[in-house]
């Protein structure tokens, strides 16, 4: 089949650890390059465990943030009860770097993706799908061969409108049908609410969630009174991490940002009406200052192929009256205060990212800073470009 070929080839991509002979400053990095803080990643990820634990709830990372089973590995050694991934492929590549539990969190409705699904979960057991219909059901089952097996969560949406089924009816129905194939596992239920992560006031986005995941939890509770249990019951995110704990249904939530933080996330607002500081930027870009075509601009290397943004700009912390602009796919411009002395030609800089997902995807590696400030080693993304 055609897919083979993209298997066999994400199956040989990098997934080690590159050390470096001598740790590099940051200012001899080849830039744009996406460079990750070591120790206030490891600081995230113990936070976020400390935090489910304390709830008696689990955490399912979302890895299609970061793309990397290195990180997978650590968010698994602090606790984690699996992953998630957004994409067959995805999944593909972190199996490549011995992941086995992983959950692919949209639906799949087409033969090639289903056969791929099937082939994948001959060798990895702990790997789950959700579906959201009849038809993506029947391909499923198609796809697999008489042995074959697989674990369903239905996907069950309230009020975003993206993925995932509404009627009670229907829900009921595949949960029947998944029973019917002794192939196939009913395990639970997923919903996801991406359009409330980002509302600014936290009342707001509390009630807001609160209110959708009563819903989930009375569907739940149908289905548990048809005989359909649900094992696992996962979903929210970065912007709900601490508010959808407080659902006695939820099992787990599919935090992905929080690891590395992004510009978005830290304009939302906190229970105190604060900047969203409950974790640390851990993942920056760092650019060099190439061109000052006139004395407020100077001209980085970096644009919309270093940092992807839907709407706001990549931010400094070192020079918060600098603004960045993009100015094409090779470039970013920053305009200079008057009097503004403290940036040059030639200067690395770095930069937090707008939206840390899609900005990883630009990226081929990791630039690994440990405390001392130095990079001492190279991730490689192995999922890069696994968007299928
Ligand atoms: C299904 C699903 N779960 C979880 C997440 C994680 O969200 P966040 O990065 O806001 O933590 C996402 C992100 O888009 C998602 O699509």
């Amino acid at each position: 089949m055609v897919q083979q070929f993209f298997l066999d080839e994400i199956s040989r991509r990098a997934h080690a650890a590159v050390h470096l002979a001598e740790p590099l400053a940051l200012t001899d990095l080849l830039t744009p390059a996406l460079v990750l803080n070591r120790p206030a990643l490891q600081r995230n990820i113990v936070k976020m465990a400390a935090h489910v634990n304390q709830y008696g709830k689990g955490f399912r990372p979302h890895a299609k943030t970061h793309k990397c089973p290195l990180i997978c590995h650590e968010q698994l050694n602090a606790g984690a009860v699996g992953v998630c991934v957004a994409k067959v492929s995805e999944a593909a590549a972190l199996i490549a770097g011995g992941v086995s539990d992983i959950l692919v969190t949209s639906p799949i409705t087409t033969r090639s993706k289903a056969r791929v699904m099937a082939q994948l979960a001959r060798s990895t057991p702990g790997l789950m799908c959700v579906i959201d219909s009849m038809a993506g059901l029947d391909v499923l089952a198609q796809s697999l061969s008489a042995e074959g097996q697989m674990d369903v969560l239905i996907d069950i949406d309230v009020a975003m409108g993206r993925t995932g089924v509404r009627e009670l009816e229907e829900i009921l129905r595949l949960a029947a049908k998944i029973r019917s194939d002794s192939r196939l596992r009913f395990r639970g239920v997923q919903h996801y609410a991406g359009h409330l992560m980002h509302i600014q006031n936290f009342v707001e986005r509390r009630e807001k969630s609160l209110r959708l995941w009563a819903e989930v939890t009375a569907t739940v509770d149908y289905l548990a009174a048809q005989g359909f249990a649900s094992e696992i019951i996962t979903g929210s995110g970065t912007g709900t991490y601490n508010i959808d704990v407080e659902v006695p249904a939820i099992t787990d939530i599919q935090v992905g940002s929080y690891i590395f933080m992004d510009e978005e996330y830290r304009q939302v607002r906190t229970a105190e009406d604060t900047r969203f500081t409950d974790f640390e930027v851990a993942l920056t870009v760092a650019c060099s200052t190439i061109s000052q075509p006139k004395p407020n601009r100077l001209t980085l290397d970096g644009g919309t192929k270093a940092f992807a943004s839907e709407s706001v700009a990549p931010v400094s912390d070192e020079l918060a009256n600098v603004v960045f602009h993009f100015a094409g796919d090779e470039h970013g411009v920053l305009l200079l205060p008057k009097g503004e002395q403290s940036v040059a030609l030639g200067q690395v800089l770095q930069f937090v990212t707008p939206h840390c997902d899609p900005t990883v995807n630009l990226h081929d590696y990791y630039w690994v800073q440990e405390a001392d400030g130095l990079i001492h080693s190279c991730w490689p993304i192995t999922a890069r470009g696994c968007v299928w």
